[in-house]
């Protein structure tokens, strides 16, 4: 109800359960091991763990600072703190979260299908022709909505009894299920080579790829830390205690970059032992491959269930946060129920995500807005907000809590003023200029 109380998350643990199921999604168990194959192997991973530590780290603790100081959604978060103007980044944020999710619950939708998939066997005659038929097409849009619905199903019952409550149970499987997975790799014939690409980095390579490592590492680390979308803002508005920001911010990212690479302890090894080059091929290529790999390995049916509802898990606690930000906002701001609120806003967003069911290309594009354009510029915005307009603030918010001192927290400010905006600007630019030749491509095929 508009501006009465304001739910809490009941324990520290269940705060960091829930950022790290956010930041644990699609983007660390399918696109991580994948974006790092397509990359070139481990001189991906050096870039992207610096990217990581020394621009997302900071980053998320500027949403922290302004959500916990705030306790509000990420809109109305910026007037509370005196900035009326800044709303606008704000809703810049809150709009990404609402276009995101309408992709990302088709993607989820695919997920539940090779969930189903690997019970009967039924992708184990052709994985390509598999993936075919049910990424696009009313069926896509119908598992889209299933996706959509279990997300609403969770939202629908609050930050505590919904969010909470599902996530300290879906990130401890997680963990389980993708550890295990990576034991039993480790037993594939022929999977040690899988380790070696993934680990030892090839310095050389990566030297001479930066320009194209750098974006995408900084991307990626922007999208698995789930920045930019409100996320990060609205989790720590329901915080309501003065635990330390870094301490919490630390663990999560440790945590999401842990289960990153524990995912591509899974990946590689099963590539390397069928003798798969992992990289080729785009959106549905981490799904073809890996179908593909289930159906020839012993167990294929179980090992194919036991990934795939890891990955579901994943992208569902990543799901909820998106539409958590944008449900954040009518339920500060209306007097309606989150359950009515929900719906109706999983409804809109289902909407918006139809078109994206009906060709991969499409899909791609709502990809290319995101990562491009939305995410860089909406994360820029906020950090020249903590780091110019709201710093002295910022610094106090950060501190409180902790015994970190005052160099500690003017540490953090210089690198959210100089480093991070650099890192994110030259991301930016990049994305603009792949998204115009984008358009150029598609200019060239109408004509
Ligand atoms: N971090 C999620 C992933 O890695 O898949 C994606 C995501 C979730 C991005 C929530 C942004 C967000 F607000």
């Amino acid at each position: 109800m508009a501006q009465q109380q304001r739910e809490t998350w009941t324990t520290r643990v269940g705060f960091i359960l829930a950022a790290v199921g956010s930041a644990v999604g699609l983007g660390n168990v399918w696109q991580f091991p994948f974006q790092t194959g397509a990359n070139g192997g481990a001189a991906f991973i050096v870039v992207y763990l610096l990217a990581v530590f020394l621009i997302g780290f900071p980053a998320m603790l500027a949403e922290f600072v302004i959500g916990r100081r705030a306790e509000r959604n990420p809109i109305d978060a910026f007037a509370r703190l005196g900035h009326r103007n800044w709303k606008v980044v704000g809703a810049l944020g809150t709009l990404s979260a609402f276009w995101i999710l309408s992709f990302y619950s088709v993607v989820g939708g695919w997920v539940i299908r090779y969930v189903i998939g690997s019970v009967r066997g039924t992708y184990f005659g052709g994985s390509e022709a598999y993936f075919g038929a049910i990424s696009a097409g009313p069926e896509a849009v119908a598992f889209h909505a299933v996706f959509m619905a279990l997300t609403v199903g969770v939202v629908a019952f609050g930050v505590t009894d919904g969010i909470e409550r599902s996530t300290k149970l879906m990130v401890p499987s997680i963990v389980v299920l993708l550890g295990g997975l990576a034991v039993w790799a480790g037993t594939l014939e022929g999977g040690a080579a899988g380790y070696a690409y993934y680990l030892s980095p090839d310095l050389d390579a990566l030297l001479s790829n930066l320009g194209s490592i750098l974006p995408a590492a900084v991307g990626q680390a922007f999208f698995t830390l789930s920045l930019g979308m409100g996320a990060m803002i609205t989790y720590a508005s329901y915080l309501g205690r003065d635990d330390s920001l870094p301490a919490d911010g630390a663990t999560i990212v440790i945590l999401n970059t842990l289960v990153g690479l524990l995912a591509g302890l899974v990946v590689f090894p099963i590539l390397f032992s069928l003798g798969v080059e992992p990289g080729s091929g785009g959106l549905g290529a981490a799904f073809i491959t890996l179908a593909g790999a289930f159906a020839q390995l012993p167990a294929g049916r179980l090992l194919g269930v036991a990934f795939f509802v890891v990955l579901l898990l994943a992208a569902l606690s990543s799901a909820i946060s998106l539409l958590e930000v944008v449900t954040s906002y009518l339920v500060d701001n209306t007097d309606r129920s989150r359950r009515s609120l929900a719906v109706a806003l999983g409804l809109a967003i289902f909407l918006l995500g139809v078109p994206s069911a009906f060709g991969l290309s499409i899909l791609g594009w709502y990809n290319a807005i995101a990562y491009n354009l939305l995410l860089p510029l909406s994360v820029l915005c906020l950090l020249l907000f903590v780091g110019w307009v709201d710093a002295g603030d910022g610094v106090d918010e950060l501190r409180r809590g902790t015994g970190l001192s005052e160099s500690g927290a003017a540490a953090w400010l210089w690198f959210v003023r100089t480093v991070v905006p650099l890192g994110v600007l030259v991301t930016l630019l990049l994305g603009l200029q792949s998204l115009a030749v984008r358009a150029d491509l598609l200019a060239e095929a109408i004509v």
